[in-house]
């Protein structure tokens, strides 16, 4: 996507390769650790949970987590960090394993989804595998704040899938609405990163609070960017199905902001939710209607301003590589092509 418009974001950027050498190695120790916490007796876990790791992800919600404990003076490559930059790992591991049952999905990351490979069985027990082995590792803490910040994030997220059920269908979502379900999605799952990243690296009440709001902001952004990419991208290029959120009856904010200026449009968008298909009013002609009325425009301002929402929040962190580390995610958030 390009999003054009990111003048008023323009400070200092570290490059996506410099952002990424800072956290390297403590990188790595997740990749192991992660390896180390999927393994099984159990034959079938053991392999499902190589799949999931083989196959990759950004792990944007780690490197959260690690370069929040270092911008709050912490030490990340200690093994405690180390192992909950993982258990955020499995957490957001365990929701795309769920919703990818919810959604219908067959791809993910370039590969069938468990539930197209395995059967929906399998992937509602191994999603629920993945969030006890979680919570178990991270009961090694012996932090209640830790496991109170795990908990609540837990149930946001559930809440936001069977919420956004709810509306599945519905021309007539609201903004408001969207924005309770898009944060309680995703957006808590960033805040809970940050906000753990600085709880391990010992950061004062007004830092912890900072990288809980950076969080929050960033992930906003983040899964409106990942709405704005379903509505406008490829397959190709995102490497699960493009185009299916409306298919599946959910109304994101691109199509809000259409309905909005062109309640015309209304008839197409119930029409692909109703058929299940885009033969009665093509995909790309409602981007077009997007284009056209600035909806799309105004949805993509929307995600500006959360990502200049997040960086403005880390004034109160003390200068670092890591503070401007963090300062340049959200640009890349939303630049974002996958
Ligand atoms: C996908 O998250 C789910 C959303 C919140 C949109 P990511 O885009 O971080 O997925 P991976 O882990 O990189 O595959
Ligand atoms: C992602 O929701 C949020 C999760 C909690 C998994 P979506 O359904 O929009 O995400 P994708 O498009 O499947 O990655
Ligand atoms: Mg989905
Ligand atoms: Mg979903």
């Amino acid at each position: 996507m390009n999003t054009g418009h990111l003048a008023t974001l323009e400070e200092p950027q570290l490059t996506a390769a410099r952002i990424f050498s800072l956290i390297a190695p403590e990188l790595q120790l997740v990749e192991a650790e992660f390896e180390r916490q999927a393994r099984s007796n159990i034959q079938v876990i053991a392999y499902i949970g190589d799949y999931l790791r083989a196959s990759g992800g950004k792990r944007v919600r780690p490197a959260l987590t690690l370069l929040s404990t270092y911008a709050v003076g912490g030490e990340a490559a200690r093994p405690n960090v180390i192992r909950m930059a993982t258990v955020m790992e499995f957490l957001h591991t365990a929701t795309l394993v769920h919703d990818d049952i919810i959604d219908n999905a067959e791809t993910r990351r370039n590969r069938p989804s468990i539930n197209s490979r395995f059967g929906n069985q399998t992937a509602v027990l191994m999603g629920d595998w993945l969030y006890m082995s979680a919570f178990e590792t991270s009961l090694a803490e012996r932090s209640l704040p830790v496991l109170d910040i795990l908990t609540a994030v837990t149930r946001k997220m559930t809440e936001g899938e069977l919420l956004q059920l709810t509306t599945l269908g519905r021309a007539d979502l609201e903004e408001e609405q969207y924005f309770d379900i898009l944060m309680r999605k995703t957006a808590y799952l960033f805040s809970a990163c940050c906000e753990i990243g600085a709880l391990l690296g010992g950061a004062d009440e007004h830092a912890q609070r900072a990288l809980r709001d950076y969080g929050l902001h960033l992930g906003t952004a983040f899964q409106l960017v990942d709405d704005l990419l379903d509505f406008t991208a490829t397959e190709d290029a995102l490497g699960k199905a493009a185009g299916v959120d409306l298919l599946e009856g959910k109304l994101t904010l691109p199509l809000i902001y259409l309905l909005a200026a062109d309640p015309q449009q209304r008839a197409a968008v119930l029409s692909v939710m109703r058929t299940g298909d885009y033969d009665h009013s093509p995909r790309a002609a409602l981007i077009a209607a997007a284009e056209q009325t600035g909806a799309l425009a105004r949805a993509r301002r929307r995600a500006v301003e959360y990502a200049e929402a997040a960086r403005s929040t880390l004034d109160v962190l003390p200068d670092s590589p890591y503070r401007d580390a963090l300062r340049s995610i959200p640009t890349y958030i939303l630049e974002r092509e996958s």
